[in-house]
C-alpha cells in the first residue's frame, strides 16, 4: 500500500523506467503514492519492473522513434487523466573516438537525448499546463567538461541542458518548472547496456572513476532519486533551469 504524501494521485512519466536511476525513480514514486508510467523498449525488462507495483503502468516504446512523444503523453493522459511530472531518463551515449564517426551513431545519439525529450515536452504541455506540473532532464557531469571518447555523449547531454534552460523560459508562464540533474558515475546498467562495454572493461572503468571521485566512491541510485524528487516535486515552485550536478565532486577535478 502507496504511503500518502504530496504525491498522492500526482502522475509521473519516467522514459527508460525499466533500470538503474529512471527504475528507481519510478519505484521511489509510486511507494509514496504517485501513479507511474515507465517506458523503455525491452518489454520483459519492463514488464519485471512494473511487477508487484500497482500505481506503474508499462508502455513499451523506443523514444527514439518519431512520434513516441505523443504516444507516451496520450497512454499517461488516456489512463490518469493528468500529467504532474515528466523526466527525461532515457538517454543514449557510447564511447566514439574520431575515426569511429559514424553518423547513424551520432544521429541515434541525437535522437534520443535531444529529439526524444523535446517530442515529448511538446506532447505533455497541456496536460503539464493544467497541473502546473513540472520536467526534469537526466543530463550527466561528463558534459560539465571535454570528454574525449565521449563527445557525442556530452554534446548531447549538453544541448539537453541547454533546452532546460530555454524551456524553463518558455514554461514559466505556464508555472511548469524545468530542470536538470547531472549525474556522475552511478552504479546501473549504463556501462555494460548503453554503453556496450564488456564486463572486464566496465569493471576497469568503475575502478578508474571511483579513484577519482572526491567523496570516495561510485554513486548509486539513492543518492539521485531524491534530487529528481525535489526538483519535480509540486513543493518546488520557485527553482527553475538549474542543472544540478550530483557526481561527489567528480566533475569538479575532471
Ligand atoms: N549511470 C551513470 O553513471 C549515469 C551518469 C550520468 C548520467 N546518466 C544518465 O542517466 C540516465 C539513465 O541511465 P542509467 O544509468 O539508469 O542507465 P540504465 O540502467 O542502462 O537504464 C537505461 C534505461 O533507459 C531505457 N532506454 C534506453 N534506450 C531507450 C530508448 N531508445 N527508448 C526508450 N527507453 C530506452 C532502458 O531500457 P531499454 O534498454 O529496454 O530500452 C532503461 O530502462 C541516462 O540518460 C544516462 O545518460 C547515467
Amino acid at each position: 500500500m502507496a504511503k500518502d504524501s504530496i504525491w498522492t494521485g500526482k502522475v509521473a512519466i519516467v522514459t527508460g523506467g525499466s533500470s538503474g536511476i529512471g527504475k528507481a525513480v519510478a519505484n521511489r514514486l509510486s511507494g509514496i503514492g504517485a501513479k507511474v508510467l515507465i517506458t523503455g523498449r525491452n518489454a520483459h525488462r519492463l514488464e519485471e519492473a512494473a511487477a508487484g507495483h500497482d500505481n506503474i503502468e508499462a508502455l513499451q516504446m523506443d523514444s527514439s522513434e518519431d512520434g513516441s512523444g505523443e504516444r507516451i503523453a496520450e497512454a499517461a493522459t488516456g489512463r490518469w487523466g493528468r500529467i504532474d511530472l515528466v523526466v527525461n531518463n532515457s538517454g543514449a551515449g557510447q564511447p566514439l573516438p574520431v575515426d569511429a564517426y559514424d553518423a547513424s551513431v551520432i544521429a541515434e545519439m541525437s535522437a534520443l537525448n535531444i529529439v526524444a525529450p523535446s517530442q515529448l515536452v511538446k506532447a505533455a504541455h497541456g496536460a503539464l499546463r493544467e497541473c502546473r506540473g513540472a520536467i526534469v532532464n537526466i543530463g550527466t557531469a561528463v558534459s560539465r567538461n571535454a570528454a574525449p571518447m565521449l563527445a557525442h555523449y556530452g554534446a548531447t547531454k549538453a544541448a539537453l541542458e541547454h533546452l532546460t534552460r530555454s524551456w524553463a523560459i518558455e514554461l514559466a508562464g505556464d508555472g511548469i518548472r524545468v530542470n536538470a540533474v547531472a549525474p556522475g558515475p552511478v552504479k546501473s546498467g549504463a556501462l555494460t547496456g548503453m554503453m556496450g562495454l564488456p564486463e572486464e572493461v566496465a569493471r576497469q572503468v568503475e575502478e578508474q572513476e571511483t579513484a577519482q571521485i572526491p567523496l570516495g566512491r561510485r554513486g548509486v541510485t539513492a543518492d539521485i532519486v531524491p534530487w529528481i524528487l525535489r526538483l519535480g516535486s509540486p513543493e518546488n515552485e520557485w527553482l527553475t533551469g538549474q542543472i544540478l550536478t550530483v557526481d561527489g565532486g567528480w566533475s569538479l577535478r575532471n
